[in-house]
């Protein structure tokens, strides 16, 4: 399954999207290697990568939301923290073998995507303004 930026996923904020294609890189990456057979390892050091990287991105979109008095900074904010925690999660499943690699990056993607062109959609459309 390849996984690929689409323009749904274009919000029109340029370090928001910047960041969400990378997000989105690395979730393929996850994806290619399930695909691929790469070992547990390998699996379990991508999902960190995301976890990581998430922390980082959702910080980062979080000090916009509080800088523009987002007025759903609460709720979005929760959402990530939300995610944080399934991931961790997964990854603990995942390396107990729990759950299986596939659904680890089903998991993800259904995520990203709906966030995406959900919560993030509302919010770049709110700090347009700001
Ligand atoms: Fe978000």
């Amino acid at each position: 399954m390849a996984l690929t930026w689409d323009s749904r996923y274009e919000l029109g904020h340029e370090r928001i999207d910047a960041e969400h294609r990378i997000f989105l890189d690395l979730i393929a990456d996850f994806g290619n290697f399930v695909n691929n057979n790469e070992p547990l390892d390998k699996l379990a050091r991508t999902l960190k990568e995301i976890c990581k990287y998430g922390d980082f991105h959702f910080l980062s979109e979080e000090n916009v939301m509080v800088d523009c008095h987002y007025p759903d900074y609460e709720q979005h904010a929760k959402l990530h923290r939300q995610l944080l925690a399934q991931v961790g999660s997964k990854l603990y499943k995942l390396t107990k073998q729990q759950i299986t690699p596939g659904e680890v990056f089903e998991f993800l993607f259904k995520w990203f995507a709906l966030h995406t062109t959900t919560e993030d959609k509302k919010l770049v459309a709110y700090i347009q303004g700001c």
